[in-house]
């Protein structure tokens, strides 16, 4: 069978089989949103455990071709959505902001009850965390059903330089489902995979440089990569706490700042950074910047030099600027062809500092989360560089080995290299992001895809991706908006008026045909 017709023939099969399905007269699983499975719940066109075992069909249709799923705990996904309905039948008392809805989390962060948290690594299977991650905690407390894991790239992609984006030991190979030869890009691919096939309405991913920011616009869905801090890290394996941040992956706006709202805050498990970051929760949440005229009286810096370098008369040239007469005409002010000086030093991790920063932070950061699992095959680094020495996977491992786990397992906590480091990464901070958007008085700054991404990680600032359009062979791309910490009130008022006035997203065009 060629490659192609490989591709198709599970999807079309899926599409009869979730046609076949079909259990309620009005409510449409493609493209649901929270605020569409609550209505259909409301008027008791659909139970959350209805939504459930519609989603696991739809995965298990699905996912044999796309890899966006690790493991699935249908019992445990089913028992939480049949409490939701229990609370729903016994009505009067408001119902939690995500009551009932089923949540793929990425594979690096823990929840209790059966699911392995494994970051891809076959290292971990069987490791049993002691309680939920600080984000499961909150989300179960904000009713949803966390349903299961999603893939990425192993080790969110800091294994070694050169391996497959989407790719780990236990996921496979995630694929693009607009573009079978596209790339998914790293590191959150299977939770940006998921949302976008409609596997699920929620996901969860992680960004360390870009892992929530390039997956969501390679396939086409919303993502907020939260201010470090703004939501905990406890119980989730993560490269550095410095960039590290946990943020959602949906296909609006609108649900991704739904799912924000209801996992920031305060832990005393990440007591440091989510006490500083909890000055900038505004009060009275985050919803409340779901802004149709968002966009109105925003000052928004482009760096047209350091990231909109389009071939001309390339589509991307000419969607930017459509966006950008968009904008204007929303009352936005653009401030264009602003700089930052020292883009190419920011864009080069060993250059900036930041590798040698990631290296030992990871190895701190991995130890620490091992040490709290209350059971584990292996108790640390130096035991999983072991552990993959022993189990090779396929060929491919051979490849690429696992050089920066070998890095880090060489570093020795925060010394002078790493405390120099720090310096140079706070100086390219103040004269970079800080300054330009102080000297500007910038609201936010815009960049497709993305490319800023090495600019928002090294200090730890925001940003949120929405789709802005789709390449002449079909592959998705974002337009991202980014500023200083806890700027997500504008991030969030900016990215819903771009959203609302564009309406770009579209589902994979042969998943499409999946009517349910
Ligand atoms: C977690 O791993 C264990 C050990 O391999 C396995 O028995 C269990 O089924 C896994 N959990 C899920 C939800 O797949």
């Amino acid at each position: 069978m060629p490659p192609f017709l490989r591709y198709l023939v599970p999807l079309f099969l899926a599409a009869a089989a979730a046609a076949a399905t079909s259990a309620t007269a009005t409510f449409v699983l493609e493209e649901a949103t929270i605020e569409s499975i609550h209505r259909a719940f409301a008027d008791g066109e659909l139970t959350s455990r209805g939504l459930v075992e519609l989603y696991l069909h739809r995965i298990e249709s699905l996912d044999p071709t796309l890899h966006a799923v690790v493991e699935l705990d249908a019992d445990g996904a089913l028992a939480a959505a049949d409490r939701a309905d229990a609370a729903l039948l016994l009505g009067s008392a408001a119902l939690p902001p995500l009551h009932g809805i089923p949540v793929l989390i990425k594979d690096n962060i823990a929840a209790a009850g059966g699911l392995n948290a494994t970051a891809g690594s076959l290292a971990l299977v069987g490791s049993r965390p002691a309680r939920d991650a600080g984000v499961v905690e909150r989300l179960r407390s904000a009713g949803a059903v966390i349903l299961g894991t999603a893939s990425l790239s192993e080790w969110c992609n800091f294994r070694a330089p050169g391996v497959p984006a989407g790719w780990s030991p236990r996921g496979g190979q995630g694929l693009n489902p607009y573009v079978p030869s596209a790339t998914t890009c790293s590191s959150s691919s299977g939770s940006a995979i998921a949302a976008a096939a409609n596997m699920v309405a929620v996901t969860i991913g992680t960004e360390t440089d870009g892992s929530i920011m390039c997956p969501s616009s390679f396939n086409s869905v919303v993502g907020i990569k939260p201010t470090v801090g703004l939501t905990s890290r406890a119980g989730v394996i993560i490269i550095s706490p410095r960039m590290d941040t946990v943020g959602p992956i949906c296909r609006t706006v609108s649900d991704a700042v739904n799912v924000l709202e209801a996992i920031v805050g305060y832990d005393p498990r990440d007591a440091e950074a989510t006490r500083m970051a909890s000055q900038y929760i505004p009060e009275g949440g985050y919803r409340q910047f779901l802004n149709i005229d968002g966009l109105r009286g925003k000052r928004i810096g482009i760096l047209r030099k350091d990231f909109f370098r389009f071939p001309q008369g390339s589509i991307q040239e000419k969607v930017f600027g459509k966006h950008f007469d968009t904008m204007s005409q929303l009352g936005a002010i653009l401030v264009d062809n602003l700089e930052i000086p020292s883009m190419k030093v920011i864009n080069d991790a060993v250059q900036s500092g930041e590798r040698a920063l990631m290296l030992a932070e990871f190895k701190l950061s991995l130890n620490s989360y091992l040490s709290e699992l209350a059971t584990t095959p292996v108790r640390s680094l130096s035991e999983i560089i072991d552990f993959n020495n022993k189990h090779p996977v396929e060929e491919r491992t051979a490849e690429f080995g696992q050089s920066y786990l070998v890095q880090s397992e060489a570093t020795n906590g925060i010394g002078p290299t790493e405390e120099r480091a720090i310096t140079k990464l706070n100086k390219l901070c103040n004269e970079g992001l800080e300054n330009i958007v102080q000297v500007n008085r910038l609201d936010a700054i815009v960049a497709p895809g993305a490319s800023a991404h090495s600019l928002l990680a090294i200090g730890g600032y925001p940003a949120v991706t929405v789709p802005a359009g789709y390449t002449s062979d079909g592959v998705p791309f974002a337009i991202c908006f980014g500023g200083l910490k806890g700027s997500e009130p504008k991030l969030i008022e900016i990215s819903y008026s771009f959203e609302q006035a564009t309406k770009v997203r579209r589902p994979p065009p042969v998943l499409q045909r999946c009517a349910i």
